[in-house]
């Protein structure tokens, strides 16, 4: 199944920033036991901050809201500046006032978790310079399940801009492209030319494995870029 995914073009950072706010405050307000896959990573920070100004207006309210962990490094102790955790709740659940969490710890506890939760509502991602989704790293197949894994020479890279000094972990555990794929409503946000080639891969080139974010035209997808990313 191939579905047209919604593609939101915004001029800039900003605006794309906006846009997502948008689309996440409307999901909450439609339900607001919402369930929600959170991507750290650069690209959603504005995003989640606009967001957090949007609660502490009393604009939108994530109360009820439980926000899902999407991937962490392994070998890492929970003060470790460097923890995905930690990042998730500083920048999204904290500002947003959610107090409800899964964080991602074992696949065995994190599918408990989710089928407790009754499957995610919103995937709110990032998308990887080599195609990743989460830490799902090229070749991922679609029913890629919960699992720990050695990071690629690019993701190691790219992951270098977060840490400054610090070593990135080599190993990580993500959630599956099975979760990913599974939820009812799948929110990508993509900025940047350096994301231009992988953008189009993903929406325009084969499904394939070597990009797993290809798989995300199965989904209820809104893809919401800068031009920078897309023109
Ligand atoms: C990282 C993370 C992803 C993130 C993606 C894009 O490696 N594992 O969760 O969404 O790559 O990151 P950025 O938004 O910083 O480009």
């Amino acid at each position: 199944m191939v579905r047209d995914a919604a593609l939101n073009i915004q001029p800039n950072p900003e605006q794309l920033a906006q846009a997502a706010a948008d689309f996440i405050s409307a999901q909450v307000r439609v339900k607001p036991e919402l369930n929600i896959l959170v991507a750290t990573g650069h690209t959603p920070m504005a995003t989640y901050a606009e967001l957090a100004r949007r609660a502490e207006a009393g604009e939108v309210d994530f109360s009820r809201a439980t926000a899902v962990q999407l991937d962490e490094y392994l070998g890492i102790d929970d003060d470790d500046p460097r923890s995905l955790w930690g990042w998730m709740r500083r920048s999204f659940v904290e500002p947003l006032r959610l107090t409800r969490t899964v964080r991602l710890e074992s696949p065995a506890q994190f599918g408990t978790a989710l089928a407790r939760l009754g499957g995610l509502d919103l995937a709110v991602l990032g998308l990887g310079p080599n195609g990743h989704l989460g830490f799902n790293e090229p070749p991922s197949l679609p029913d890629a399940p919960t699992r720990t894994l050695a990071l690629t020479p690019a993701s190691l890279e790219s992951n270098r801009a977060y840490w400054g000094e610090l070593a990135v972990p080599e190993g990580a555990i993500t959630a599956g492209m099975d979760v990913i794929l599974a939820a009812r409503q799948t929110l990508l946000l993509v900025g940047g030319t350096h994301k231009r080639a992988v953008l189009h891969a993903a929406l325009k080139g084969p499904e394939t494995p070597e990009v797993p974010a290809s798989f995300l035209r199965r989904t209820a997808l809104t893809v919401i870029a800068d031009e920078a990313a897309w023109a």
